[in-house]
C-alpha cells in the first residue's frame, strides 16, 4: 500500500467531532501528476477527510505526509505554503470584494507574488474576464465555483484538493469546470484530489478512484479497469 512515488500519503487517519468519531483509519495516496477521485454518499466522511488533510480538522490518529514530510501537525497556512490548495465545498470567497479583488487577496498572501498567476488562472475561466469588477456575491453558483478554483490556482499549488465542485451547478457549467480540471491536471501537470458524487464525471476525469462509506474506504482502484456498469455500481448500496 505504501507507495514511494506518492505526493500525498494519508495513513490510518482517524478524526472526530467532539466524541463522535467520523473517520476510522483511512489510507489514501495521490501520486504525482495524477487525478484521484474520492466518491461516497452524503455523510460518508469525504469533507471531514479533506478538512483533516488540510489541517482544518485535527487528526485524532494517523498521519498525513506530503512530499515525504509528515505534515499532520502543521497549520492550514503552513500546508498551503508546502504546495497544497483547497477548494472547499460550497465556498464563497469574499462576497463584498470584486472578482479581481478576490484573486488579488490570494496573490498578496503568496510568497511568489507573480501577477502572471492571475492571468494563468483566468485563461482557464474566460467567463470570469468580463465580470472582474463585479462583487463576487452577485455571481451565479457556477461562476462562484470557477472563481474558487481560480483563487486556489493563484498559489501555484502542487496538489489541488476540490470538494464537490459540481454540486448544485447547471450542466453546461459542469462541462466547463470539467474541462478546466482536465487542463490543470494534464497540461499543467498538477496533481488533483477531487471529491465528487457525480460518478460519470469522476470516472471520465480520474486515473484512480476511492469510495468511502461510513468513515472507511470500501473500494479503490484505477478507473481504466472499470466498465460503465461497474462505474454505475460504485455508489450502489
Ligand atoms: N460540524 C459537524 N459537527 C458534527 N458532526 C458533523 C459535522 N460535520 C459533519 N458531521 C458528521 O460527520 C459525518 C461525515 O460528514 P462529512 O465529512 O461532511 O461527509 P460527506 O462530505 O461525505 O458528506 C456525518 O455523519 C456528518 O453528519
Ligand atoms: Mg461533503
Amino acid at each position: 500500500m505504501v507507495d514511494a512515488s506518492s505526493l500525498l500519503k494519508v495513513r490510518d487517519i482517524t478524526t472526530a467531532y467532539d466524541k463522535t468519531q467520523v473517520l476510522f483509519g483511512v489510507d489514501l495516496d495521490v501520486r504525482a501528476e495524477s487525478l484521484t477521485c474520492l466518491m461516497g454518499h452524503n455523510g460518508a466522511g469525504k469533507t471531514s477527510l479533506m478538512n483533516t488533510i488540510m489541517g482544518i480538522m485535527p487528526a485524532t490518529g494517523g498521519d498525513v505526509q506530503f512530499e515525504d514530510e509528515i505534515i499532520t501537525g502543521l497549520s492550514p497556512s503552513a500546508r498551503v505554503k508546502r504546495g497544497l490548495a483547497y477548494v472547499p465545498q460550497g465556498r464563497e470567497g469574499f462576497p463584498h470584494l470584486t472578482v479581481m479583488e478576490n484573486l488579488e487577496v490570494v496573490l498578496d498572501a503568496t510568497s511568489h507574488r507573480e501577477k502572471s498567476a492571475i492571468d494563468d488562472a483566468l485563461d482557464l475561466f474566460p467567463r470570469l474576464v468580463p465580470i472582474l469588477e463585479r462583487p463576487s456575491g452577485f455571481l451565479s453558483g457556477g461562476q462562484k465555483q470557477q472563481l474558487a478554483i481560480a483563487r486556489a490556482l493563484i498559489t501555484r499549488p502542487k496538489l489541488m484538493v476540490l470538494d464537490e465542485p459540481t454540486e448544485g451547478i447547471q450542466p453546461s457549467i459542469i462541462l466547463e469546470i470539467e474541462k478546466a480540471i482536465t487542463e490543470i491536471n494534464q497540461s499543467r501537470g498538477m496533481s488533483i484530489l477531487l471529491v465528487e458524487q457525480y460518478v460519470e464525471f469522476a470516472v471520465r476525469l480520474a486515473d484512480n478512484y476511492i469510495v468511502m462509506e461510513a468513515g472507511e474506504v470500501t473500494k479503490r482502484g484505477q478507473t481504466a479497469d472499470l466498465d460503465a456498469e461497474a462505474a454505475r455500481g460504485l455508489l450502489a448500496v
